[in-house]
């Protein structure tokens, strides 16, 4: 006879609201909620004095609990990169996702040009990137085929993205991105929005100098662009792009009017390794991987926190310590297993069941790796769980 199956609880990690931090089972992934709320506010301060447009980008946080505490904060809606993310944003109640980018087999298509026309019948918007005629033409015939099955008459906003030095997509600034700007006006179910000029290299240069170099030659090669296309008599309304590592930069420009900035919430270790531009707000790490320490030897001590914890693609992990006592540094054991190293003479090696954090190196495929974040206020070492968020948008890849 087959087993009678139990029904299993909703959330079990729900039970850990209310307890203190060291309540927290290990390996997990911790957002240190009062310093994510001082990097929200700070981004939100900047924006406003900068007079520009904030739409974060939510590939990085992949919840739509998050993206709606930065609406609540100013921003006026979330980039996404994958049209499965836009879905989980606007089943999540956000009404204002952009698409930074090309979504170009008619299946994906069909359901952006049916989020379109759920997005505008509900009061909301969706926009997209696009980089060919090609792309334009199979976004037109998408969106036209729900108009034709619905008699529904949305738009989509389109924007033109110029590779303005990444090397990934992106129509060649100038006459390319003048005629694909042309080409979307063709079709009444676009609307042309502006340009898209991102430059994701950048934001890792670690001189602040060269980073003002590179996206002082990026705001040249858009805003020449946008001449191009206004000596036409198509209005370009908008220049959208940057990335946590330069939006100083964008905001300096006078040529950019939108930053789609993401990781500033969360920090990672490798953007702790940019010098800082004096411009920059200071943003704090809020993203850590509670770990603990499970075996030790003379010279190094092995913690439960392995790359299936956290992405190890920009870098290892920093390790904190909140109370300061041991300057570790952290090398890669494996899926499950980190190895930690006195960083100094005088440090220490830790002992069994001692409690670490760790700072991850990229915090957009380490909170891809789990189901929920363990919100904690009042600090990592004595603070309380206050909330969980569940990462709806994990696994949206496609
Ligand atoms: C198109 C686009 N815009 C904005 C961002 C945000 O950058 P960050 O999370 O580094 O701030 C990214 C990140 O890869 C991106 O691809």
């Amino acid at each position: 006879m087959p087993r009678p199956t139990k029904t299993p609880p909703s959330d079990p990690l729900k039970q850990l609201v209310g307890q203190p931090a060291s309540a927290i089972d290990t390996p997990a992934l911790v957002v240190d909620l009062d310093a994510m709320q001082r990097n929200l506010s700070r981004m939100a301060e900047f924006c406003r004095k900068h007079d520009v447009r904030w739409r974060p980008h939510a590939k990085m946080h992949k919840s739509s609990a998050i993206a709606r505490l930065q609406l609540q904060a100013g921003a006026v809606g979330v980039c996404v990169q994958k049209t499965a993310e836009a879905e989980a944003m606007v089943e999540g109640g956000v009404m204002d996702v952009y698409i930074s980018n090309e979504v170009v087999a008619p299946h994906k298509l069909a359901r952006v040009a049916r989020l379109a026309h759920r997005l505008a019948s509900e009061g909301g918007q969706l926009a997209i990137a696009v980089d060919s005629r090609e792309g334009i033409e199979r976004l037109a015939q998408a969106m036209d085929d729900v108009r034709r099955r619905t008699g529904a008459g949305a738009v989509i906003n389109v924007f033109v993205e110029i590779d303005v030095g990444q090397g990934r997509c992106g129509a060649p600034p100038g006459p390319a991105a003048v005629a694909l700007a042309i080409e979307v006006r063709k079709h009444p179910a676009l609307r042309f929005s502006g340009l898209q000029a991102y430059h994701g290299q950048a934001q890792h240069i670690r001189s602040a100098s060269e980073r003002r170099e590179a996206i002082g030659r990026a705001a040249q090669d858009a805003a020449a662009t946008r001449r191009l296309i206004e000596a036409q008599g198509i209005p370009v309304d908008l220049i959208t792009g940057a990335g946590t590592g330069s939006m100083v930069c964008e905001a300096a420009s006078g040529v950019y009017g939108e930053l789609q900035a993401g990781s500033f919430l969360f920090m990672d270790a490798d953007y702790a390794q940019n010098e800082r531009d004096p411009a920059q707000p200071q943003f704090e790490h809020a993203l850590f991987v509670k770990t603990q320490v499970m075996s030790a030897g003379a010279g190094h001590a092995v913690c439960d926190a392995g790359h299936k914890s956290h992405a190890i693609d920009s870098g290892l992990p920093k390790v904190h310590a909140p109370d300061g006592a041991h300057d570790l540094d952290y090398f890669n054991g494996g899926d499950e297993h980190g190895i930690l190293r006195p960083a100094h003479a005088d440090a220490k090696v830790p002992q069994i069941g001692r409690v670490l954090w760790l700072i991850p190196g990229h915090c957009d495929p380490t909170v891809n790796l789990h189901d929920r974040l363990i919100g904690v206020k009042g600090g990592l070492a004595d603070g309380k769980v206050t909330r969980i968020i569940r990462v709806d948008a994990r696994g949206a890849l496609t």
